[in-house]
């Protein structure tokens, strides 16, 4: 069977188990390497955690994503929390507005090939990621 789109609802940290779970799968299915398996998990992780953390609920999408001849994984997590109002100071390395490390945004970047954010104070935030199969081919 074709993998396919998997949503997940993010409200306490229970779900971030079950995202990562969700998200292990597909990669598996698809095809990726145990490492990226594990590099896929850990930035789900830390997007699942900013989302009870930082906007108390949200979700995950998980889905294969083709772009020309590149095929991968691709995460999306949304929420309709209070926004970040300086994205780039948001994204560097150590910068917290909970006493938290402060390495959750700028490690999933790193953790993963493309990354995009997305910010609007009073509406909410748009995390996209994705992780690419078979890189080197062309
Ligand atoms: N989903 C979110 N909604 C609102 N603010 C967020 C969200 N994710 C991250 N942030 C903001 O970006 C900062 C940096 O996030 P991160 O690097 O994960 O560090 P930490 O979670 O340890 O604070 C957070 O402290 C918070 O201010
Ligand atoms: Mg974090």
């Amino acid at each position: 069977m074709a993998a396919s789109e998997t949503r997940v609802p993010i409200a306490s940290s229970e779900d971030i188990v079950t995202a990562r779970q969700k998200g292990r799968s597909l990669a598996m299915e698809l095809g990726f390497d145990g490492v990226d398996v594990t590099l896929i998990t850990a930035a789900i992780s830390e997007v699942s955690r900013n989302i009870i953390v930082h906007a108390k609920g949200g979700e995950i999408v998980l889905r294969p994503v083709h772009e020309g001849n590149k095929r991968g994984l691709c995460v999306v997590a949304r929420d309709r929390g209070p926004g970040i109002p300086n994205v780039a100071q948001a994204m560097e390395y150590g910068y917290s507005t909970a006493n938290g490390l402060g390495v959750g945004l700028p490690g999933a970047k790193w953790l993963m090939d493309d990354f995009d954010i997305q910010s609007k104070v009073g509406v909410g935030t748009t995390v996209t990621m994705k992780k690419w199969f078979n890189r080197h081919a062309k």
